[in-house]
């Protein structure tokens, strides 16, 4: 498995990301005959990454803007990196004309004061890379930015998430079971040197031309893809319908994104101060199977690949008689897995990883 030796990918924790699986899926899927695929639910890119390293010609897409960033930086981008020059300008704040909205809006809520302000100045040097760049390396170099600045968010975080307020699990004084204060209380420009480096060390060309799309996946178009790879939220009993929603778990990350409109796409009641919500097919017990089903019907020409986990809501049977409807044939592949810090780890039937490949 040569493209598998050495393997590196976005290193960070993101719900429901493959980043620990690549060995697995690509034993299943390199002696598919495929060339160009599709990653729908891209999230990390872990998946696009490990297609583009086998040659693939490969379009990531996500609804989430920042999952965008994260996109274009690792799998449309085949050879802009940051130069040190750039890092250095990034982290020069002594020019920065920058917006406080992190700062005044979310104070007390994620970060430390200090560490509010260093997000809206690292920001504001992100829009200001336009004095030095235009066009695709414009475009790229941001890109490259924000996933260092992504990544720096998520590290920093108590379970790498911002569905909550809840700042004081890092600054109070108490004796902790979980979680790394040591990490969450490094500085913001240690973590961000590292990311630099981090994606620099991912950015590489496969030959091919590939692409990061922005679409919501029932608006996707079915343009030819060899392979469709189908990784969405996962519902099951033991989850709240919030956690199945990926504008709310990382709503902070994607008002970043959107950092202009930010204030005006905040819901004010919340006490987190998270996105208005937008539909979610995927937090609705009663859309879940129509949600397949139409996933199902708009790629039947492609090979599918569907990754799931059981238990789940649908079952497992349900979803391979749905597949039916497509496909003449269907493989099931599985794999008993330990998450961290879960505690049905090891519970006969729970916790599988699924893979099913409808051809
Ligand atoms: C289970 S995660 C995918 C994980 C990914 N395979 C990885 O290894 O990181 C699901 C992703 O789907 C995205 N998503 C949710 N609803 C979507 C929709 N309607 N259209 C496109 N993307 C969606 C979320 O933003 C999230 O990143």
């Amino acid at each position: 498995m040569e493209i598998l030796q050495n393997w590196k990918s976005p290193s960070t924790r993101y719900q429901g990301s493959k980043r620990k699986l690549p060995s697995w899926i690509y034993e299943h899927i390199k002696d598919i005959k495929f060339d160009s695929a599709l990653d729908l639910f891209g999230g990390t890119g872990v998946v696009s990454y490990l297609l583009k390293n086998m040659g693939k010609n490969v379009t990531y897409n996500d609804y989430l803007k920042f999952n965008h960033y994260i996109g274009l930086a690792l799998i449309e981008n085949s050879f802009l990196t940051l130069s040190s020059e750039d890092v250095e300008f990034l982290l020069n704040f002594q020019n920065t004309q920058y917006k406080n909205i992190i700062e005044y809006t979310f104070k007390d809520i994620y970060y430390k004061d200090d560490e509010n302000h260093w997000i809206d100045c690292l920001n504001g040097n992100i829009i200001r890379l336009n004095e030095m760049y235009t066009g695709s390396t414009l475009r790229y170099k941001r890109a490259l930015a924000y996933y260092a600045l992504f990544q720096s968010c998520l590290i920093k975080r108590p379970f790498n998430m911002f569905h909550r307020k809840n700042l004081h699990l890092r600054t109070a004084e108490v004796s902790r079971s979980f979680g790394n204060k040591t990490t969450w209380d490094t500085p913001f420009e240690i973590f961000f040197r590292r990311f630099t480096k981090e994606i620099n060390d991912l950015v590489f060309s496969n030959g091919r031309q590939n692409y990061a799309t922005n679409k919501d996946a029932f608006r996707m178009d079915n343009r030819d893809y060899d392979l469709v790879y189908i990784d969405p939220p996962y519902f099951s009993e033991n989850r709240t319908p919030v956690a199945c929603d990926y504008g709310r778990m990382y709503h902070f990350l994607e008002g970043i994104a959107q950092y202009d409109d930010w204030l005006n796409l905040i819901d004010y009641g919340s006490s987190n101060l998270h996105l208005k919500d937008n539909h979610n097919h995927w937090s609705s017990k009663s859309e879940l199977l129509e949600a397949f089903d139409q996933l199902f019907c708009r790629f039947a020409d492609s090979i599918i690949i569907l990754s799931y986990k059981s238990p789940g809501i649908p079952a497992e049977d349900e979803l391979v008689s749905l597949l039916r409807k497509y496909k003449q044939k269907i493989t099931v592949q599985r794999l008993q897995y330990w998450y961290a810090l879960n505690k049905l780890n090891g519970k006969p039937h729970h916790n599988i990883e699924l893979l099913l490949i409808g051809q």
